[in-house]
C-alpha cells in the first residue's frame, strides 16, 4: 500500500505516530521558512507543514515543485498543530513529512476543485474525472451507492432475487423511441436497448421466479429534461401472486426505509389519491402536495356576467395563494408574463385581492362589483390577505396552466422546502388515451397493463374510460415511480393489442412470445419500476439528475467527455451493412 492512512483519517490519537498519506495537492502555500501542502483524497483533507530550514534540501526543492492536483505520498510524523482548525476533520494534527514523493505531477486543472468550483456546467462535463474529485460531487454518488445498498439490503430480506435481464433485446413500436444497435451477423436487423426489462420481469413471474428486482440501465431516446437521461436506472421490481394493495405497501416499505435508512427521517404512511382527483385538484397527475393551494372550480359563479372571457370559456378556475394580496403590480405583472408563455399556453391571467382590511380588488372590477367577488371569496375559501388566482379557457389547457402557476406560487411563496418530503401514491390512471395525432389509442402506462376488472366491460363501448390498475408514486411532485398490475390472460392481452390498433400479426410479431406464455400457467403479478436517479436526487435536494449519475449525459444527449455519439468507420458501416444518408 502506499498509504498507511487516507487523507481524512488522522487525528490527536495518532500523534507521535510515523505514517504514510497519498492524495492530491490541494494548495501549497510558500512563507520561506514554512511551506504547507493541503493533500486531498476522497476521505479528507490533511495539513503537511515543512520547516524549510529544517527539512531536508531534497524535500523542500520537491515540495517547491508541487502544482495543484499532483499526486504525491508522503511519510512522516503526525504532530499537534499549534493553531488548530474547525474546518478539518483532520485539523488537530499536521504532519511533519520525511519523505515527499511525487507519484505523478498535473497540468493546471481548468476549474478548481472546491464546493463553489469556478468552473461552468460544459468545462466540468468535459472533464467529469476532475469534476469528481470535488466533494459535492463524490458526496451525491456516497448517497446513491448507499441507497442501493439499503434497497438490496431490503428486498433481499423480502426474498426478492436480483436477476439480469438482456441489453440486446428487440425494438417495439410501443413507448418511447428505442436506441437501436445493428446486428453484423444478421445484416439489416437491429436489436434494440430496453426502455425497461418489462416482459422479461414478466416472463420470469412465468418462470416461477415470484419476486424479482433488478436495479438496471434503462435506455429511451426521448428529449432530455433535468430529470430525464438517455440512460438511466431503474429499481425494477415484480411480484407473482398479488394484488395492487400488496405492491403498494411492499414498495412503501421499501421507500420508508430508504428515508430512515439513509437520511433518517420517518416519513408517515403515503396517502393516497385517484388520477381523476389529482388532475380535479392540482391539474396534474404528479401533484406537489407539500402545499395546499387545490383547484377551485368557479363556472357557476362567474358566468352570465358579460365577461366574454369567462363566458366563452369551458373552464374557468382558480387557486388562492395564501398572503399573497400585496403582491405588487410588477409581480402581478410577471406573474401575467408566466402563464402566457408558450409552454404554460394560457391567454391571461385574471386576479383578485382580498386585501388586509377587507376589501376586495379585482382586474375585472368592470364585471363583478364587491358583492360578487364576496362569492369567490367563499368558493375559494380565503382569508384576507390572500391573492385568488383565476384562468379561464379550454379545460384541459386551464388546468394545465393553472398547475404550472400553483408550483410557480408555491415556490415563490416558500412552500416547496426541499428538506420536507410529501410522498404520496396516485392510483387508478386510465388504461388508454387518445392520440389526436396518430387517431388511435395509445396505453398510458404500457400495453401490458390490467384493466380495472369492474371496467373490462367498457372495453367496448367506451375504452377511454377505462380505468387501470396503475399506480404511481410520487415525491415532491416528481413521478418517483410507477408499475400495475399485469394482464396474465392471452385473451385479453390479445384484446388490449386490437384496442391500441395492431392487427393480429403484428401482435404476434412484437409480443407473440408473452402471449405465448401466458398459455403455459402464467400467475397473477404486478409490479413497479422507480427511477433510482430521481430518487437519489430528490434524497440529495437537486432538481438535476445528472447530479447523481457519475458519467452523464448533456441536454442534447452527448457525452462531451468521451465526444460521444459520433460517426465510424466506412469499413465498419459496411460490415453491418448500413447506408448513411449524407
Ligand atoms: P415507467 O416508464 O413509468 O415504468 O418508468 C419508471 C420510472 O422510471 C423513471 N424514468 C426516468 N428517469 C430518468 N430518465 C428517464 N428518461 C426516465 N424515464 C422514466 C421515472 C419513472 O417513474 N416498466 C415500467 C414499470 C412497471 O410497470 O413495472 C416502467 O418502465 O421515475
Amino acid at each position: 500500500m502506499l498509504r498507511s492512512h487516507t487523507c481524512g483519517e488522522l487525528r490527536i490519537t495518532n500523534v507521535g505516530q510515523t505514517v504514510t498519506i497519498s492524495g492530491w495537492v490541494q494548495g501549497v502555500r510558500d512563507k520561506g521558512s514554512l511551506l504547507w501542502i493541503d493533500l486531498r483524497d476522497r476521505y479528507g483533507i490533511t495539513q503537511i507543514t515543512i520547516e524549510t530550514d529544517n527539512a531536508s534540501k531534497e524535500l523542500v526543492e520537491i515540495a517547491r515543485t508541487l502544482g495543484r492536483e499532483f499526486v504525491i505520498s508522503v511519510t512522516g510524523n503526525v504532530t499537534e498543530r499549534y493553531s488548530k482548525s474547525d474546518k478539518l476533520e483532520t485539523g488537530d494534527i499536521e504532519i511533519y513529512p520525511n519523505k515527499l514523493v511525487v507519484l505523478n505531477p498535473a497540468i493546471t486543472p481548468p476549474f478548481t476543485i472546491e464546493d463553489e468550483t469556478d468552473g461552468g456546467d460544459d468545462i466540468r462535463m468535459k472533464y467529469r474525472y476532475l469534476d469528481l474529485r470535488r466533494n459535492t460531487v463524490r458526496k451525491n454518488l456516497e448517497l446513491r451507492h448507499r441507497m442501493a445498498i439499503e434497497t438490496r439490503n431490503f428486498l433481499d430480506k423480502l426474498n426478492f432475487l436480483e436477476v439480469e435481464t438482456p441489453v440486446l433485446i428487440k425494438s417495439t413500436p410501443e413507448g418511447a423511441r428505442d436506441f437501436v444497435v445493428p446486428s453484423r451477423m444478421n445484416p439489416g436487423e437491429f436489436y434494440a436497448l430496453p426502455q425497461s426489462p418489462q416482459t422479461f420481469k414478466q416472463l420470469l413471474m412465468v418462470g416461477g421466479f415470484d419476486r424479482y428486482y433488478q436495479i438496471v440501465k434503462c435506455f429511451r431516446d426521448e428529449d432530455l429534461r433535468a430529470d430525464r437521461q438517455p440512460e438511466f436506472t431503474q429499481i425494477d421490481c415484480e411480484m407473482a401472486f398479488v394484488e395492487q394493495e400488496d405492491i403498494l405497501n411492499t414498495f412503501e416499505g421499501l421507500v420508508r426505509h430508504l428515508f430512515k435508512s439513509v437520511k433518517g427521517v420517518d416519513i408517515p404512511t403515503l396517502t393516497r389519491m385517484t388520477y381523476a382527483d389529482a388532475m380535479k385538484l392540482y391539474g396534474n397527475d404528479k401533484p406537489d402536495i407539500r402545499f395546499d393551494m387545490k383547484f377551485v372550480e368557479l363556472n357557476d359563479i362567474v358566468k352570465g356576467k358579460a365577461f366574454k372571457v369567462f363566458d366563452d370559456a369551458e373552464l374557468v378556475v382558480g387557486i388562492c395563494a395564501k398572503g399573497a394580496a400585496a403582491y405588487t403590480r410588477k409581480q402581478m405583472d410577471e406573474l401575467t408574463d408566466f402563464v402566457k408563455r408558450p409552454q404554460i399556453g394560457a391567454t391571461g391571467l385574471i386576479y383578485a385581492r382580498y386585501n388586509a382590511d377587507g376589501t376586495i380588488k379585482s382586474s375585472v372590477d368592470k364585471f363583478y362589483n364587491e358583492d360578487e367577488l364576496k362569492k369567490w371569496v367563499s368558493v375559494f375559501g380565503a382569508q384576507p390577505g390572500d391573492l385568488m388566482l383565476l384562468i379561464a379557457g379550454d379545460e384541459n389547457k386551464a388546468r394545465k396552466a393553472l398547475s404550472e402557476l400553483r408550483l410557480e406560487m408555491g415556490s415563490r411563496l416558500g412552500l416547496r422546502d426541499k428538506n420536507t418530503f410529501a410522498c404520496h401514491w396516485v392510483l387508478d390512471f386510465p388504461l388508454l388515451e387518445y392520440d389526436e395525432d396518430s387517431k388511435r389509442y395509445h396505453a398510458m402506462h404500457h400495453p401490458f397493463t390490467s384493466p380495472k376488472p369492474e371496467d373490462i366491460e367498457l372495453l367496448g363501448s367506451n375504452p377511454g374510460a377505462v380505468r387501470a390498475n396503475a399506480y404511481d408514486m410520487v415525491i415532491n411532485g416528481v413521478e418517483v415511480g410507477g408499475g400495475s398490475i399485469r394482464i396474465f390472460n392471452k385473451q385479453l392481452q390479445s384484446r388490449m393489442f386490437d384496442l391500441l390498433g395492431f392487427t393480429k400479426e403484428e401482435a404476434q410479431a412484437q409480443f407473440g412470445f408473452l402471449m405465448n406464455a401466458f398459455e403455459f400457467g402464467a400467475p397473477p403479478h404486478g409490479g413497479l419500476a422507480l427511477g433510482f436517479d430521481r430518487l437519489c436526487s430528490l434524497f440529495g435536494g437537486s432538481e438535476s439528475i445528472r447530479d447523481f449519475i457519475a458519467f452523464p449525459k448533456n441536454n442534447s444527449g452527448r457525452d462531451v467527455m468521451i465526444d460521444s455519439p459520433s460517426t465510424i468507420a466506412q469499413a465498419q458501416l459496411d460490415e453491418l451493412a448500413i447506408a448513411v444518408k449524407k
